[in-house]
């Protein structure tokens, strides 16, 4: 597979939830119980003021990565959470003017050819808030250090979810994203 035949684009994901959700189980690993929980989760999201959502698309149409985000809103119920945790270290001005990557996923056999990072940059591209905020899991990941190729840095660690099994770490970035080569400013 040639890697200029994969495009990214927006999606309509709350059309293609299904899809989005297999390439999430192989790539971040769902239990069909968690997919199914998901499933209401990722359409209540999409129905948020700006949400919105990119695809990387094989020429057949086949989804193979994906992001959704928005603009942060203190009352969602992820805002709540991570919110004591930032304003103990000072960072809770994040949750404000700030644009949060919800999921990001790219299909195991797809990844390393530069999607997540054309995702990424290319859904908060479309933001207008000058800063983005999003939660990874609390360890030296691929998504940790795509994140922080990008210029998203620590603002929260050892965060905990309700349900979730592992603790995350809440990260910030200024928009525009840092690009290869550029300081992104
Ligand atoms: C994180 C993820 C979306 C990255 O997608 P990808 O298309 O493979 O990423 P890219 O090819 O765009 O790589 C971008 C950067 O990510 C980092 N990266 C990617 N794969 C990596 C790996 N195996 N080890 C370390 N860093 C890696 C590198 O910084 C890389 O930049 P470089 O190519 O200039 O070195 C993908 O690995 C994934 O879906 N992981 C599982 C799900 C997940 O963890 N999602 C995030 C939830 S918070």
């Amino acid at each position: 597979m040639d890697d200029a035949e994969i495009t990214v684009g927006p999606v309509d994901l709350a059309a293609r939830v299904d899809e989005a959700l297999a390439v999430q189980a192989l790539a971040f690993g769902l239990s069909d119980d968690e997919i199914a929980v998901r499933h209401g989760i990722v359409l209540r999201h999409l129905r948020n003021p700006g949400a919105r959502a990119y695809g990387a698309l094989t020429p057949e149409g086949r989804l193979v990565g994906f992001v959704y985000g928005m603009p942060n809103d203190r009352t969602h119920w992820w805002s709540t959470v991570v919110e004591p945790y930032l304003r103990a270290g000072g960072h809770a001005g994040w949750l404000d003017d700030s644009f949060v990557i919800t999921e990001l996923h790219v299909h195991p056999a797809y990844q390393g050819r530069g999607l997540g990072r054309a995702l990424i940059t290319t859904i908060t591209d479309t933001a207008a808030e000058p800063r983005s905020i999003l939660s990874a899991i609390d360890t030296e990941s691929p998504a940790r250090a795509l994140y922080r190729s990008l210029g998203y840095t620590d603002l929260a660690r050892r965060v905990r979810f309700p349900s979730a099994a592992r603790p995350y770490a809440v990260m910030g970035a200024p928009l525009p994203l840092r690009r290869p080569g550029g300081t992104g400013i």
